[in-house]
């Protein structure tokens, strides 16, 4: 995808739209009636960005990520991806879901080769690929294990590991972190930082975590409650890369604060 991997890099400004979302609703029909998940949302990715959609649970992130992975036909609203309206899964975008989702009948290094398979790349290549990952997310002791000997940490960083094999220009992330002890956590926020810098991708994360969005990103989107729009935009100006101690700097309290305000703010409006 030519359009997509001329990205701009992740240390200069944001000069090419990646994604586009406007004007995006999504109501599911359920038994119960319609549930409004999405209303009104516009949001855009630049090439080489990181962008964080921060929102209380059940707001309808993972419905915006299902909507841009291409799984998901918004009800309203527009979507287009380097300038083409999303129709359906692509080969360019990776997903990591919020649950590891992996096949129980494959071994760890067979589910992270799930899509090189599917998309037909070569299988020699993919492997080493694999491995180098299941080594960066710490699991290359557990390639020939199954997904029932792993811990749901474990089976995330399987999920993290699969979601990077095929090299995707547009990484989506649903919350990958939050099945992660605090320990393993810190590590793969400064690992997903460095292969975003290395590796000039783009990725919409999403998150429940202020210090997490914070760390990450270079610009939050903040969704409202159900159903969820994006009602404030934040810049984060740290400096990278951003280490451990990072956090412990006086710019990155104030944005965390500046967003946990902003929830009060929400939740007041809420009740
Ligand atoms: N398939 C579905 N059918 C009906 N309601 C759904 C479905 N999926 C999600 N919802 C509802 O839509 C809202 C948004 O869900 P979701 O996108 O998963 O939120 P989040 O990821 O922010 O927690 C929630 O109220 C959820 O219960
Ligand atoms: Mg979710």
């Amino acid at each position: 995808m030519a359009a997509v991997d001329q990205g701009a890099g992740p240390t200069s400004v944001m000069d090419q739209t990646l994604f586009r979302a406007k004007d995006l609703a999504v109501t599911y029909e359920s038994s119960r009636g319609p549930v409004k998940a999405l209303e009104g949302l516009s949001a855009t990715l630049g090439q080489g960005e990181f962008l964080s959609v921060l929102g209380p649970s059940g707001c309808g992130k993972s419905t915006l990520l299902k909507v841009v992975a291409g799984l998901l036909k918004p009800t309203s609203g527009t979507v287009t991806l380097a300038g083409a309206p999303i129709i359906g899964p692509r080969p360019d975008v990776g997903i990591v879901f919020q649950q590891p989702t992996l096949l129980p009948w494959q071994s760890t290094l067979d589910n992270v080769l799930l899509p090189i398979r599917t998309l037909g790349h070569d299988l020699a290549a993919g492997r080493k690929k694999a491995e180098s990952l299941l080594k960066l997310v710490g699991l290359d002791k557990f390639s020939k294990h199954y997904p029932n000997e792993l811990s749901g940490g474990m089976q995330q960083r399987v999920g993290i590991a699969r979601g990077l094999v095929h090299d995707p220009a547009l990484l989506l992330m649903d919350e990958p972190f939050a099945a992660l002890d605090a320990m393993t956590r810190e590590h793969m926020m400064l690992e997903l930082q460095r292969i975003w810098m290395a590796a000039r991708k783009s990725i919409l994360f999403i998150t429940h975590s202020i210090p997490e969005a914070v760390f990450l990103s270079d610009r939050i989107a903040v969704l409202s409650a159900r159903p969820g729009r994006t009602i404030r935009e934040v810049e984060v100006d740290l400096p990278r890369p951003r280490t451990l101690e990072t956090m412990a700097d006086k710019r990155f309290a104030e944005l965390c604060n500046e967003l946990r305000a902003l929830f009060a703010e929400l939740v007041k409006f809420d009740a």
